[in-house]
């Protein structure tokens, strides 16, 4: 056990696992997503204020190594399954390398990244080398203008590379697309074609309110999938054991998966496995939480590995019962975002 500082952590892969995560509605943990930079080379109008935010000091993000420490804290507490995410991973340098180690340690088996693609293409073949299990897209529409609008780049033609040299590299690909106010019948349609050409899934997202700017009061999005129920005949939802936030249907003549995250209603709390790690070192027990233990700062001041793992375990015995009930007694004003949080 880590006892004397924070270069000693190496130690604690050894240790045997200790009891789960489980939370006080009986939730047990096992998935956790570390947001490992908040910046970003897009600026999506739900995700981030037009000038961008004031990013962090490289100081006040994580290092590497206090990643590694924590993934290796969280493994022995259960966790199974880890996602990289950000910002955009790769705007931090040392990305790739960072993901290649956590692929060598011993029990991490499932790992994940969630990416923006712009960049992404040039890593894809040490990502098919290490063995990563899957990549999640971002990606709301395949119309240049559009992409130029909602994102204020003009980088839809690196995605599509990262999105077509993915595919040929067989890695396990799935596409995010952020539904908002102004997506068109015609772009959800055109979306389609990707699963249905490709065996990948197309999962379309309520937006939720965390652009870092004036809240954004998402419309009812009840009817999500009410609409893609009336653009893709005939979808039959597909049943799985698997804990997921991603509803998923086939379709007659589709190879790949159409889903539905319904992060806004947030309807499946009730399954909810995960802890996030935002960007400046903050635990999130849910998303709609402003972050309620500061890793950073226990990591920072010496704490042992018992201690954090103790501090952990108390946060997440005071989870809510849902992202609903967790936001009514958040402080809005405090809300990181999304950026900050990576998803
Ligand atoms: P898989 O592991 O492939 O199922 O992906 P994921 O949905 O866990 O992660 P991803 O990073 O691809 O996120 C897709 C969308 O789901 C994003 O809009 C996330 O903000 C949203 N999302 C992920 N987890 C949660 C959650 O626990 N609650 C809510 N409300 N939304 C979530
Ligand atoms: N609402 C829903 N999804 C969002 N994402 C970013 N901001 C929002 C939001 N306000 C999605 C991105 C990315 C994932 C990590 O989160 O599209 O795919
Ligand atoms: Fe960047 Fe992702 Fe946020 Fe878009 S959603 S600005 S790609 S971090």
């Amino acid at each position: 056990m880590h006892t004397s500082g924070p270069n000693n952590h190496r130690h604690t892969v050894s240790l045997p696992p200790l009891a789960p995560l489980i939370d006080n509605y009986g939730r047990e943990i096992t998935y956790l997503r570390l947001a490992i930079t908040d910046r970003c080379n897009l600026r999506c109008r739900y995700c981030m204020p037009e000038r961008g935010v004031v990013p962090f000091l490289h100081e006040d993000t994580l290092s590497y190594e206090e990643l590694e420490r924590l993934v290796s804290l969280f493994q022995m507490l259960g966790v199974r399954k880890i996602r990289i995410t950000g910002g955009e991973p790769f705007a931090r340098r040392g990305c790739l390398e960072f993901i290649q180690r956590l692929m060598s340690r011993v029990g991490v088996e499932q790992l994940y990244l969630t990416t923006n693609g712009v960049e992404t293409s040039r890593y894809l073949g040490s990502l098919k080398e290490i063995g990563i299990s899957g990549i999640n897209l971002s990606l709301d529409t395949l119309d240049k203008d559009r992409f130029k609008d909602i994102t204020r780049r003009d980088r839809l033609d690196r995605v599509l590379v990262t999105l077509y040299q993915a595919l040929e590299l067989s890695i396990p690909l799935k596409i995010n697309s952020v539904v908002t106010e102004s997506t068109s019948d015609k772009e959800i349609i055109n979306l389609g074609e990707l699963p249905k050409n490709h065996a990948i899934s197309l999962r379309f997202i309520e937006m939720m309110p965390f652009s870092g700017e004036k809240r954004l009061i998402p419309r009812s999005q009840d009817n999500l999938l009410d609409r893609l129920n009336r653009l893709f005949p005939s979808l039959q939802e597909c049943q799985t054991d698997i804990i997921s936030t991603a509803r998923l249907f086939s379709t007659s003549g589709f190879r790949g998966t159409i889903g539905i995250i319904e992060g806004n209603s947030r309807k499946f709390c009730a399954t909810c496995n995960k802890v996030r790690i935002t960007s400046d070192g903050r635990m999130k027990s849910c998303l709609y939480d402003n972050g309620i233990l500061n890793l950073k700062s226990m990591l920072r001041s010496g704490a042992t590995d018992k201690a954090i793992i103790s501090a952990i375990r108390q946060s997440i015995n005071q989870r809510h019962v849902d992202g609903h009930a967790t936001e009514l007694i958040c402080d809005r004003k405090e809300e990181p975002p999304m950026n900050r949080i990576g998803g």
